[in-house]
């Protein structure tokens, strides 16, 4: 009877701390920025990305930017009434962006999923990292990566802009990285 409730708390233990263990290592690295969080892991010929913010509007990364925003492949996504909407775009201006598909292009966003508690919204997706799109370019795991992340207040438009962006450089296997901007 003692050995029965023994192993009953001890699967117990088990069964409840799985969860919190798996969500921990879900992802290699992690970035913290202000109210704004960017976390990866490079797996293969993917990146596997989770980001939050404390915002209801849109979360944001871009990939490669050039002049300001320009040239920058960015994944955009906002969740609305408990449905999310992830969006690849590009950076076709300085200071705005363009969905890949409304450009020629196409989404290369991989399992797409989004959620919005207590004011934070989280996105997560996989993106190959040399999608081949015209819209894209290949991203280096090796090497380092100009990384710009950004969040939208209040609205969940895509056209909205950012109270909150920065730059950084990231070494995306190493997690070494350096504030831009
Ligand atoms: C339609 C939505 C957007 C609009 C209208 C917009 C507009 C602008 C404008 C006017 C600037 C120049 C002023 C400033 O520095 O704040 C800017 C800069 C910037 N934006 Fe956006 N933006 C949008 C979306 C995004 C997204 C989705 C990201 C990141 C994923 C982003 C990242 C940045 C960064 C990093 C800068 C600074 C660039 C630099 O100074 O080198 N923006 N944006």
């Amino acid at each position: 009877m003692k050995n029965n409730i023994f192993f009953s708390t001890i699967l117990a233990v088990v069964f409840l701390l799985l969860p919190l263990s798996l969500s921990a290592m879900e992802y290699q690295h992690t970035l913290e920025v202000r109210d704004m969080q960017f976390s990866w892991t490079i797996e293969e010929d993917q990146i596997h990305v989770e980001l939050s913010a404390k915002t209801t509007g849109w979360v944001g990364i871009g990939f490669d930017p050039e002049k300001a925003m320009s040239g920058a492949n960015i994944i955009i996504g906002a969740v609305k009434n408990g449905k999310f909407k992830i969006e690849d775009h590009y950076a076709d201006r300085k200071r705005g962006h363009s969905n890949d598909e409304k450009l020629g292009g196409k989404n290369d966003v991989l399992d797409p999923s989004g959620t919005e508690v207590d004011g934070v919204t989280t996105i997560s997706f996989s993106l190959p990292l040399n999608t081949g799109d015209t819209y894209d370019k290949p991203i280096n795991p090796e090497g380092t990566t100009r990384i710009m992340l950004a969040y939208g207040a209040g609205k969940d438009s895509f056209r909205n802009r950012h109270p909150y962006r920065t730059v950084y450089e990231i070494n995306l296997s190493t997690g070494e990285n350096k504030k831009i901007k």
